[in-house]
């Protein structure tokens, strides 16, 4: 059991999973440690939440199911041929998914992406490039396929000093 204390969801995520269809599926994209995964069960959507490290969610609430699956190593989709009605993600990038992850969202699905952006290295880690957003990129993962309905990208404070892009975008 874990006696860690459960970190808050971001209130981006707070914003936005209103818009999810009530008790629908939703995919926790790199969910870590479950943050998001279990505030959205407790909320009554259907949960499924992957990460390659599964000892950082040890103890998946009912309405979660996790998988422990690399999403980088070239192993096919684990989600292949399923839909959803919401997907998360925070604090995650990797390019090839995105397209991916447009792709597994239901007729009426919100994609809520929220990760560091270029200008991040001031504030500290991530710095490498690759894990950083550039402008408007996550604009230009969905263009032609999602309506947005939300998009900051900008400096915040809270929880910690960072450079972040997020989005909510749905799929008409
Ligand atoms: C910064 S944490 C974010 C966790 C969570 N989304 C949150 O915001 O609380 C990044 C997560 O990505 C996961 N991750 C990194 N590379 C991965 C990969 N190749 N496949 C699946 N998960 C990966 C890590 O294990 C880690 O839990």
């Amino acid at each position: 059991m874990s006696h860690e204390p459960v970190a808050a969801p971001s209130a981006w995520v707070v914003r936005w999973a209103p818009m999810i269809r009530p008790g629908g599926a939703v995919l926790d994209v790199a969910c870590g440690s479950g943050r998001h995964a279990r505030w959205l069960a407790a909320l009554g959507f259907e949960v499924d939440a992957v990460d390659r490290d599964a000892t950082l969610f040890p103890d998946p609430p009912r309405g979660v199911k996790l998988l422990a699956a690399d999403l980088e190593d070239g192993s096919p989709w684990p989600y292949a041929g399923r839909r959803f009605d919401g997907i998360v993600v925070t604090n995650y990038l990797h390019r090839p998914l995105l397209p991916i992850l447009v792709d597994s969202l239901e007729p009426g699905g919100l994609l809520v992406y929220e990760t560091f952006a270029r200008g991040n290295e001031r504030f500290g880690k991530p710095s490498n490039p690759a894990f950083l957003l550039s402008p408007g990129e996550l604009l230009d993962a969905v263009r032609g396929r999602l309506r947005v309905i939300g998009y900051e990208d900008l400096s915040v404070q809270e929880p910690r000093p960072a450079a972040v892009q997020r989005m909510a975008a749905r799929l008409e």
